[in-house]
């Protein structure tokens, strides 16, 4: 049945932007910071490096004006672990902290909530030359780079999110400069990242009595190819070891059971150290952040038949695993110029499914359109495509909060140009417009498109104003 009344976006709703360190600073060696994985990694041919990204390093006050402007409640940015510290595991770097402080205090002056992400991507690469996930000595890294974090921005920051997207960097970790050729080692990785982030959400309550923190994993819900009891179990398992593998671990410190059996039947089960099991269960969250672009489909993949898709770079497509699934196109869905397939009623289908499952407060921190916007004579950016991706997915999300799931937060990807994860700068998503190509930096002035007009209306009118 469908639910045609529509509840009111709740008062306070935090509508805002999201953005991540390495995709939107810049200023890549200056300050202090050192390199991370995202640095020193190898490029797809033809997109340019995180060197200058959006220069927001640079521009922070600026971008920071420009989203007020936009009457953001909330923005959603991740912090840069080397600039904090350096090398992972060594000494503070005070000019790191400082620019953090002067951002948290510029978005606070604007009476915005800061959301931070403590890592996005963006493992510190001395840290990566000594086995990185591999080595369980990154938890204590990890656990010590929070700590500095709740100690020093604890006094302002609310809302923490622990690791961006560990779902994406185990199973698309070539897009990501992260991952293994061997699954039981990728796996391995995940449960260091389990145990890292279970002790960081432990830390952060012994701490900070007023904060919240949670995961924030990519979560969208994945359909069978056709209603074949074989498609439909095939869905079930990509869900198990795609979305609740991660989200069962955060709430209930346990491992799904399914996503445990495609593990054990992959000879993949990661080694428990003394102690992990307890770790585990003592990490709570308060609230899942997720982000959703797209759902997926999947169908069943008997063993011994041929694989008609390839792994890619691309992290939402080309998951399979002889056995148990493997991803499809869905075939009734509309697609973006960069092949995503546009998927609005996922979303709420995603939010009822995460909320029946876990009944935590929900915040989405990504969802947005990526697309070659063009910069026209009349000195505008019409991305009309963009509005309405955005206003198809806040009408499903005020559909979701009809439903009765308790939705606090919208964070689009992104607040402003950045670079993709992998595809360059000519894939943007922002409300503003960063004047640079990938390979000519241009002047860097920022440009209001025309969503980002949209969008103060909709946050002007809590919602009700999606025209
Ligand atoms: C998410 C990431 O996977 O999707 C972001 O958290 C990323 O870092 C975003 O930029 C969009 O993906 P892409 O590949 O288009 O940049």
């Amino acid at each position: 049945m469908s639910n045609t009344k529509h509840k009111a976006f709740p008062e306070h709703f935090l509508w805002g932007g999201s953005t991540s360190a390495y995709q939107v600073e810049g200023a890549w060696n200056e300050g202090g910071k050192g390199p991370s994985v995202q640095d020193v990694k190898q490029l797809p041919e033809g997109t340019s490096d995180f060197k200058v990204a959006a220069d927001h390093y640079h521009h922070y006050q600026e971008d920071v004006a420009l989203m007020a402007e936009m009457g953001f409640k909330s923005y959603r940015f991740s912090i840069a672990w080397t600039r904090i510290v350096p090398d992972g595991d060594g000494a503070i770097n005070e000019e790191g902290i400082q620019f953090y402080q002067n951002l948290i205090d510029e978005l606070l002056k604007h009476q915005i909530e800061p959301v931070v992400t403590v890592y996005h991507f963006d493992l510190p690469a001395a840290l990566e030359e000594k086995g990185g996930w591999d080595n369980r000595e990154t938890i204590d890294a990890f656990v010590r780079y929070c700590d500095i974090l709740f100690d020093r921005f604890g006094d302002k920051v609310k809302y923490w999110q622990t690791i961006n997207e560990q779902n994406m960097m185990i199973l698309s970790g070539a897009a990501i400069g992260t991952g293994s050729d061997s699954m039981q080692k990728t796996y391995q990785q995940n449960h260091h990242m389990l145990v890292a982030q279970a002790k960081a959400m432990k830390h952060c309550h012994d701490k900070l009595a007023e904060a919240k923190i949670g995961p924030a994993p990519n979560i969208s819900i994945t359909y069978p190819k056709t209603n074949k009891p074989e498609d439909i179990q095939a869905a079930q398992c990509f869900n198990a070891l795609r979305n609740w593998l991660y989200l069962d671990m955060a709430v209930y410190g346990r491992y799904n059971h399914q996503a445990w059996a495609i593990l054990e039947a992959n000879d993949a089960l990661p080694t428990f150290e003394p102690g992990d099991e307890e770790v585990l269960k003592a990490g709570k969250a308060d609230f899942i952040a997720f982000n959703y672009y797209t759902s997926g489909t999947v169908e069943a993949y008997p063993v011994g038949e041929a694989t008609t898709d390839e792994k890619t770079a691309d992290q939402q497509k080309g998951q399979g695993i002889p056995g148990f699934f493997r991803q499809v196109p869905h075939g009734d869905l509309e697609k973006t110029e960069f092949g995503w397939e546009i998927d609005p009623i996922g979303l709420r289908i995603t939010a009822n499914e995460i909320y029946s499952r876990y009944a935590l407060p929900l915040m989405i921190t990504e969802n947005g359109l990526g697309g070659r916007d063009t910069f026209t004579e009349d000195g505008k950016v019409h991305d009309d495509y963009r509005i309405h991706y955005l206003r198809e997915h806040i009408e499903q999300m005020q559909l979701a909060i009809s439903d009765g799931v308790e939705l606090f937060g919208y964070h689009p990807w992104s607040a402003i140009d950045l670079i993709s994860t992998h595809e360059g700068f000519r894939k943007r998503y922002g409300f503003i417009y960063v004047n640079r190509s990938d390979f000519d930096l241009k002047d860097l002035s920022r440009i209001r498109k025309d969503s980002f007009y949209w969008y103060k209306d909709v946050i002007a009118s809590n919602g009700e104003n999606l025209k």
